[in-house]
C-alpha cells in the first residue's frame, strides 16, 4: 500500500487522522503539517471510506501507528491474530516503529476501554518488560511506549512513574513516546515537577511526542480529554523538551469537540513556531559544543 512519502525521517508536526477531520486533513492541510498518526485499530480489518482515506493519507503524508488496545501492563495474553494483522498494517503504512501505552487495559477478556494505571513497582516492570518484548518481536518493528494520564495514584507504589518508565525503558532497551500533556496533567494533579520529570528522561529514548488539551474541572482536578485547545503551560514545556533533545516528530491530539478548521490549522502553526524556534537553539548548542 505504501506508495506516496518516505517516512525513514519523520519530524515537525502531525495531527491525529480522526475521520471527521479526515477530509479537510487531506485536502487543506495546513502549510506546516509534515505527518499523520493512525489509531491502526480503526483502519484494522476495514474496507470502504476508511481504506480510502489511508490510501489518501499514505499518498500524502508519513503516517505513524498508534495503538490503543495492547496495554503493557495487562495480565491477558496478546490476541495472536491482532498482532499478525497489526505487523501486516504496519507493513503495509511503512511504519518506522509502533506504540501503546504503559497502562492496563484488558482483564479476563473484557476491555476498559480506558487507560488504566498500575502501581509502579517491580511486579509490574516485569509483566511491562515481558510484554513489551513479546510484542515488539511479533510486530518486527521497533516499540514504544507512551506514558498515560491517572487520576487515582496507587497505595502500592515501590517507585515514582518516571524512575519506573526509565527502568523500563532501559530494562527493554525500548523507545518512548512522550505525551508532554499526560506529564503535565499528572504533575498538577498529584503536586510534582513536570519539567523535572521531563529532564529525568534520557533523549535517545525519545522517539516521538504527543500534545493534546485537557479539561480542568470546578474541583481543579485535570482530565486528559483531547477535546479543548493545548495550554499555554503545555507548549511551554513541549519548548523545554524539544530544546534539550532537539527534532522529533510532535502530534497533536485532538480526538473530540472539534474547533472549526480554522482553529486547528492555527493550533499546529503555533506548535510549528515552537518547534522550529526550540530546534533552532538546539542546533545552536549541537555546533557550539563541536
Ligand atoms: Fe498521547
Amino acid at each position: 500500500m505504501r506508495r506516496g512519502v518516505a517516512v525513514s525521517h519523520v519530524e515537525g508536526i502531525g495531527l491525529g487522522l480522526r475521520i471527521e477531520i479526515a477530509e479537510r486533513t487531506l485536502s487543506e492541510p495546513p502549510a506546516a503539517l509534515r505527518f499523520v498518526e493512525i489509531h491502526p485499530e480503526n483502519y484494522m480489518r476495514r474496507g470502504g471510506r476508511f481504506r480510502s482515506v489511508l490510501e489518501r493519507a499514505l499518498d500524502r503524508f508519513p503516517v505513524l501507528s498508534h495503538g490503543l488496545t495492547m496495554g503493557f501492563g495487562s495480565s491477558d495474553p496478546f490476541d495472536r491474530d491482532y498482532l499478525a494483522d497489526l505487523r501486516e498494517l504496519l507493513r503495509r503504512i511503512g511504519a518506522p516503529w509502533h506504540s501503546d501505552h504503559a497502562c492496563f487495559a484488558s482483564a479476563d477478556g473484557v476491555f476498559a476501554h480506558d487507560l488504566l494505571p498500575l502501581p509502579w513497582c517491580e511486579r509490574t516492570l516485569q509483566t511491562m518488560t515481558r510484554r513489551f518484548e513479546e510484542a515488539r518481536d511479533a510486530l518486527g518493528v521497533p516499540l514504544a511506549v507512551e506514558n498515560v494520564s491517572y487520576y487515582a495514584p496507587s497505595d502500592r507504589d515501590e517507585t515514582s512513574e518516571v524512575e519506573f518508565l526509565v527502568a523500563l525503558l532501559e530494562r527493554t532497551d525500548g523507545l518512548l513516546l512522550l505525551d508532554v500533556n499526560n506529564v503535565y496533567v499528572n504533575a498538577r494533579n498529584f503536586g510534582f515537577d513536570a519539567r523535572a520529570f521531563l529532564d529525568r528522561i534520557p533523549a535517545g529514548r525519545i522517539v516521538q511526542l504527543h500534545v493534546a488539551g485537557h479539561l480542568v474541572r470546578d474541583d481543579g482536578l485535570r482530565i486528559d480529554t483531547h477535546g479543548e485547545a493545548v495550554c499555554d503551560d503545555v507548549y511551554a514545556l513541549l519548548e523545554h523538551v524539544l530544546r534539550r533533545i532537539g527534532p522529533r516528530p510532535v502530534l497533536l491530539e485532538r480526538d473530540q469537540s472539534f474547533p472549526s478548521w480554522e482553529a486547528l490549522c492555527a493550533e499546529i502553526e503555533r506548535l510549528d513556531a515552537i518547534y522550529r524556534r526550540a530546534v533552532a537553539h538546539w542546533q545552536a548548542c549541537q555546533e557550539a559544543a563541536q
